[in-house]
């Protein structure tokens, strides 16, 4: 009720909400996707929204699943790559979506990796005030990580990421089918934040990537499935303890502070789970310089990223100093000094009174840098 106090009316607006989800995990899940849909509609029309090389290889497929079930659907498409990862390409989407009758009844599928997810949930923001979404992520990456929590956005010219909203979706659906088309080298560093979790989490995890790598590497379905879960068990977990990265969530930034700049000054030759890789190796010798995490499981952690495949020196090409000037103006950076989330054994962090991130002196970062050559 509007209540009123001489000049000032106050509009109650006080709320529970419940933004819970499910995640359903399988192999082959179109034709389960579009049954879900038909039997408990979120829209009356459907927008598949993806990119360049997704669409080609999967849009039909999805589209011919849900029309099968009677469901109104149409695929909008924009060219692939980070650099399409703008408000100008949604704004072309939604330009598309309504020139073709979508309006505030509608939804949205998003389909592809972590650029057509975070782009697709923010037109979902924004289109109509807010539209339901699903997720359908297609990379490792997107299926470990970006399509989990809820955070959207697009990239500007001031900065990635820097616009976006929180937005959970309606339901997540990882088809680890789509997978075999990864490309090889795509695969591989979505690896690197599943190996990520399991030291930050779930030791018994990393072990069952040491002693399965090669069926990991073989996209043995089981495999796949297995990671996708425990990938999603753990970002769930942290997700639903810290849903607004105030405190624990901080963790799943473990080697994405030297990573970060890495990625940036490699001019992203490096991609985003390879950057991620060293930056491990240089957070966990941070770690292992301030007396945590041993050299045993620093060994551990360098064999295994070895053993996916990934890279885990510094490329000659880009300076300590770089790094350590970059790291300071990082959004994540807290008055202009570098936070980093530390290791304290694998399976656990610190959690540093709860803020779990801490600042380094100079000279320990220079000295880990060092040894990461
Ligand atoms: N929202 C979050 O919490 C969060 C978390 C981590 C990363 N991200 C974002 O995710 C993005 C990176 O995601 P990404 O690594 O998935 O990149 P991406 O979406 O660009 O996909 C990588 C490439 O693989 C192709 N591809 C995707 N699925 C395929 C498949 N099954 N078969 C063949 N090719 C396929 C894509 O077309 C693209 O060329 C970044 O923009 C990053 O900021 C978001
Ligand atoms: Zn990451």
């Amino acid at each position: 009720m509007v209540e009123q106090k001489d000049d000032v009316m106050r509009i109650s607006l006080a709320r529970d909400v419940d933004e819970s989800y499910d995640l359903v995990f399988g192999e082959g899940l179109f034709p389960k996707i579009a049954s879900d849909l038909k039997e408990t509609p979120i829209g009356s029309r459907y927008a598949i929204v993806t990119d360049s090389n997704v669409g080609e290889l999967f849009a039909k497929e999805l589209e011919d699943a849900l029309m099968s079930e009677g469901l109104q659907v149409q695929t909008f498409s924009f060219e692939a790559g980070e650099k399409s990862k703008t408000v100008d390409s949604c704004m072309k989407v939604i330009g598309e979506m309504s020139g073709s009758g979508y309006g505030r009844d509608s939804a949205i599928l998003a389909l592809g990796g972590g650029v057509v997810g975070d782009m697709a949930g923010f037109m979902a923001v924004i289109f109509n005030r807010g539209i339901p979404y699903i997720q359908i992520p297609t990379t490792v990456l997107a299926q470990a990580d970006s399509s989990i929590g809820g955070k959207t956005g697009v990239d500007t010219e001031f900065g990635k990421n820097l616009v976006g909203a929180f937005k959970q979706p309606w339901r997540v659906y990882l088809d680890v089918a789509v997978l075999k088309n990864l490309p090889d080298r795509e695969y591989r560093a979505g690896l690197a934040e599943t190996i990520k979790h399991g030291i930050i989490f779930d030791g018994n995890f990393f072990r069952y990537l040491q002693e399965n790598i090669e069926s990991v590497l073989g996209k043995i379905p089981e495999s796949l499935i297995r990671i996708a879960k425990n990938n999603c068990k753990i970002k769930g977990a942290v997700v639903e303890s810290d849903p607004h990265e105030v405190g624990l969530r901080k963790i799943l930034n473990y080697g994405h502070t030297a990573g970060h700049a890495v990625e940036l000054l490699s001019n992203y030759e490096l991609s985003h789970g390879e950057a991620i890789s060293i930056g491990m190796m240089v957070a966990g010798r941070i770690a292992n310089k301030l007396g945590h995490f041993s050299k045993e499981d620093l060994d551990a952690q360098e064999g295994l990223l070895i053993a996916a495949g990934l890279p885990t020196k510094i490329p000659n090409a880009i300076s300590n100093e770089d790094i350590i000037k970059v790291t300071a103006t990082d959004k994540k950076a807290v008055g202009g000094k570098a936070m980093y989330s530390l290791p304290v054994s694998i399976g656990k962090m610190h959690d540093f009174d709860g803020k779990y991130a801490t600042y380094v002196d100079d000279e320990v970062v220079m000295a880990a840098l060092q040894s990461s050559r």
